[in-house]
């Protein structure tokens, strides 16, 4: 789909459908989605945080913040995780990257066919991370109890029903995900898998720093590891989002960081539901060779 042709279908109940993708409106706007794409500038040392969304990406953000200031905490205390490593395609973007100093740390949810066009003519790299779409599912379906700005199923069945269909935001796990596995041998990016970073957040840690050629010494490293953990997270305003206001995050509802475990789709599916996802995973997926515990 990667060409010049825009196509901006609708703009309604909140949503934008821009190139065959649907993305909450108001947050994005057709300019900003045009910018990510079109307009962006990369630069050769741009690191960018790329995600379906609920698989890992404020992990990331907090992981590279402190990769970047060497295992010192104080960036992830005292400055929003979105000021630390911005949204590219959020209607902030370009005012938030624009000017940046160099390196730049870039989050992004943009499929591969919405990504920079100029990024394939330098030396930034991309990290990619991959959780299994039905801990994805049921991340998304809670998530969207307390975003004011998603499409919400009070009955996890239907919600799944939506997950599985292309008016999920971002589009359908199975074709982000890949869109973003045909670059996988690509020097520049680096595939990591959620389900591995929690059961080895240091040998994680380790191979993202040698990835990006940051050199931290066992201490640092260690520091990264502590801070980035999921209780660390949990408690730090800078990135737990209860700052957010209730009119976008209704706090009541629940809270950002949920349980950040593996397997939480047990306690949501149905078994009939399990093969039916499995039918569909099995199909969609069936020339990649990526399986989930
Ligand atoms: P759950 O809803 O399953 O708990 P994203 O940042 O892409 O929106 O993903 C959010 C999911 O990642 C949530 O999953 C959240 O709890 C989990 N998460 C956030 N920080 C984490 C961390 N440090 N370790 C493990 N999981 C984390």
């Amino acid at each position: 789909m990667r060409g010049s042709f825009l196509i901006v279908m609708e703009v309604t109940n909140n949503y934008i459908k821009f190139e065959g993708v649907r993305v909450p409106y108001g947050v994005h706007t057709v300019e900003s989605l045009n910018y990510a794409w079109k307009e962006f500038e990369t630069r050769d040392d741009d690191v960018f945080n790329v995600t379906y969304p609920k698989s890992g990406t404020t992990w990331l953000q907090e992981i590279l913040s402190l990769i970047y200031s060497n295992g010192d905490p104080t960036p992830v205390k005292t400055t929003f995780s979105w000021d630390r490593v911005p949204w590219l395609e959020q209607h902030s973007g370009r005012k938030q990257l624009e000017n940046r100093p160099s390196p730049r740390l870039i989050t992004t949810h943009v499929p591969f066919h919405m990504f920079p066009q100029t990024f394939f003519k330098t030396k930034a790299k991309v990290i990619y991370t991959i959780r299994n779409p039905k801990d994805v599912c049921v991340s998304l379906y809670y998530f969207s109890k307390i975003a004011q700005f998603m499409e919400y199923r009070e009955d996890f069945q239907d919600f799944v029903a939506l997950f599985l269909s292309e008016d999920i935001i971002f589009g359908r796990w199975f074709e982000h995900v890949k869109g973003w596995l045909t670059v996988k041998d690509n020097p520049n990016v680096l595939i990591l898998s959620y389900e591995d970073m929690l059961k080895d957040p240091k040998a994680n840690v380790i191979k993202i720093c040698q990835f990006l050629g940051k050199e931290l010494n066992d201490a640092a490293i260690d520091s990264v590891v502590e801070h980035s953990s999921f209780q660390a997270m949990k408690t730090n305003p800078m990135s737990n989002y209860s700052a957010v206001p209730n009119e976008y995050f209704d706090k009541e509802k629940g809270t950002f960081h949920r349980k950040g475990i593996a397997g939480d789709h047990k306690n949501h599916f149905t078994p009939d539901q399990e093969v039916e996802f499995e039918k569909i995973y099995k199909d969609c997926m069936k020339d990649f060779n990526i399986s989930f515990d």
